[in-house]
């Protein structure tokens, strides 16, 4: 038997050598140690020998287990490394230059960001940035979406494991902490460090387990506004709004407020707007975003006296508005760094 299994070894480690694609590597594999294997029937002679003589022949077949084992671990690992280079390609010259380097340029996401932070600024909005890993707290607790809430879901958000929290600590010792899936928790965090009137937008990267498809992505950007003063009406978020749009999209755009529910604004709203003067933003009405007045439960959280003070508030996806501005159809032309798409924003 020792015989029949130094051959077998022999002979898959020659094999193994030459094997640089994964499906026969699966073949190979399931020939050697699968149910119906060439291991497999000589371990099935084992039945066949005298009792005294079993536990040395099982010990046997063990260790050739145990050998083919690594024989095939080293076959995967040289067929991951090859995999590997084939995507990477031909290695990099460093000295040589770029063929085709243009002068670069700015992003299309960039852009439209830089464009609403002007907007903003124009009528006395600052600019915050916020935390991309933040705790539970800043995205759901603070923000009146109680632990029951499908928001939640552990599927449909990136929860981080317990070593990853980067001194990032919270005031909650048994806090889960996650990559953000709103920038609305920068709602929270200024809301706490400072007193109001507020004024501000925050642009920032979002993340969400998310189905990838043409409108769909697992991280994207938004940006939120709040303003919190004294005697801050619906009004004011319209006028806010339609100043938004019309800025961007030009003169003749419109928006409208449609009834709908976020736990931290009451009421609440999604806002269409209609451009009919563009001829790339097709359609009647287009829904754009969230928002609505911050919700006095949102307002105890952090300490500001909802008796005293209200506010609006407003979260935008920045893809969406770049994808209407520059008529872009699929989300995934901002992500895959082609620069056959990238070189049409260049200023
Ligand atoms: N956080 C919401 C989202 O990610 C968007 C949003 C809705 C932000 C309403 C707000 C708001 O500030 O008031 O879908």
């Amino acid at each position: 038997m020792q015989e029949k299994l130094e051959a077998l070894i022999a002979a898959a480690s020659t094999e193994a050598a030459s094997i640089n694609e994964r499906p026969v590597f699966e073949a190979f594999k399931a020939r050697l140690v699968g149910p119906n294997g060439e291991l497999t029937s000589v371990m099935k002679e084992i039945g066949r020998l005298p009792k005294e003589e079993r536990p040395a022949a099982g010990k046997m077949i063990n260790q050739a287990k145990g050998r083919l084992q690594v024989v095939l671990d080293k076959a995967l690992t040289q067929i991951e490394a090859a995999e590997i280079a084939a995507q990477v390609g031909p290695p990099i010259e460093p000295a040589l230059p770029v063929p085709e380097a243009g002068p670069g340029g700015v992003h299309p996401l960039t852009l439209v960001r830089e464009e609403i932070c002007r907007i903003f600024k124009q009528v006395g909005f600052t600019v915050i940035e916020g935390s991309e890993v933040e705790t539970e707290y800043y995205v759901f607790d603070a923000l009146n979406t109680p632990p029951d809430h499908p928001a939640r879901d552990l599927q449909d958000t990136f929860y981080l494991p317990e070593e990853a929290r980067f001194g990032n600590v919270s005031k909650f010792a048994d806090e889960r902490y996650l990559l953000r899936t709103h920038t609305s928790s920068v709602q929270i965090r200024t809301m706490l460090e400072r007193k109001p009137p507020l004024r501000f937008i925050s642009p920032g990267k979002v993340f969400r387990r998310d189905t990838v498809d043409a409108t769909h992505s697992a991280n994207f950007t938004q940006f939120e506004g709040l303003y919190v003063d004294k005697g801050v009406t619906v009004r004011d978020l319209k006028a806010i709004l339609d100043y938004m749009f019309e800025s961007l999209l030009g003169a003749g755009t419109k928006t409208r407020l449609r009834p709908h529910f976020f736990p931290y604004t009451e009421p609440s709203f999604e806002v269409d707007f209609s451009a009919k003067h563009l001829a790339k933003v097709s359609g009647d009405w287009i829904e754009m975003a969230g928002c609505g007045m911050v919700d006095p439960a949102v307002f105890e959280a952090v300490g500001y006296d909802p008796d005293v003070y209200s506010g609006y508030a407003f979260g935008f996806g920045i893809e969406r508005i770049a994808m209407c501005l520059y008529g872009v159809d699929d989300i995934r032309y901002f992500y895959q760094n082609d620069q056959r798409f990238l070189k049409q924003f260049v200023r």
